[in-house]
C-alpha cells in the first residue's frame, strides 16, 4: 500500500461524512502493519459534543475488528462539496488516540490530493505526550 494509495482511500471515505453543522468533511484511511486498510469519516451530532473525527472512526473501526498494529493514517478535509485546497491537521483528542495504539514513529499523511501531501510522525505531532506508559502499561 502506498501512500498515494491510502490517501485514494481517505478521499473515498470523505464522501460519507456526515457534516451538517460544520460543512467540513474529512476522510482518513488507516493502514494495519499487516497491510489492512479502515477507513472513517468525521460524524457530527446536533448534539455537537458527540461528534466523532475521521481518524477516530477508522482507529475504533481498527481496534473494533481486532486491529492494534499500525503504521499510517491518511487524512484528508475539506469544505463539504468541494475537493480539499488546505491540509487538515489531526485535531488534539485523535492525536491522543493515536497515542494510545500507535508507536512515535506512526506515519500522519495530510494531504490535498493524491499528488500533493506531507508526512509527519506521530511524535512531531504530539511530542511529550501522556501515553500507557505513564500508567505502567
Ligand atoms: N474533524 C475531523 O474529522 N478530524 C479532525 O482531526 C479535525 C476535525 C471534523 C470534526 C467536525 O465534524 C469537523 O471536522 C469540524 O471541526
Amino acid at each position: 500500500m502506498t501512500d498515494t494509495e491510502l490517501i485514494r482511500r481517505a478521499l473515498e471515505a470523505r464522501r460519507f461524512a456526515w457534516c451538517p453543522y460544520s460543512g467540513i468533511a474529512v476522510g482518513a484511511a488507516l493502514l494495519c502493519s499487516d497491510g489492512t486498510v479502515f477507513t472513517g469519516c468525521n460524524i457530527e451530532n446536533s448534539s455537537l459534543g458527540a461528534t466523532n473525527c475521521a481518524e477516530r472512526t477508522a482507529i475504533f473501526s481498527a481496534v473494533a475488528a481486532g486491529h492494534r498494529d499500525f503504521s499510517a493514517i491518511a487524512i484528508c478535509g475539506g469544505p463539504s462539496g468541494s475537493a480539499p485546497s488546505v491540509l487538515c491537521p489531526p485535531c488534539g483528542i485523535c492525536r491522543q488516540v493515536m497515542t494510545e495504539f500507535c508507536s512515535p514513529d506512526f506515519r500522519v499523511i495530510l494531504a490535498v490530493s493524491d499528488q500533493d501531501f506531507t508526512v509527519s510522525t506521530l511524535s512531531a505531532l504530539l511530542p511529550s505526550s501522556f501515553g500507557p506508559s505513564d500508567l505502567g502499561k
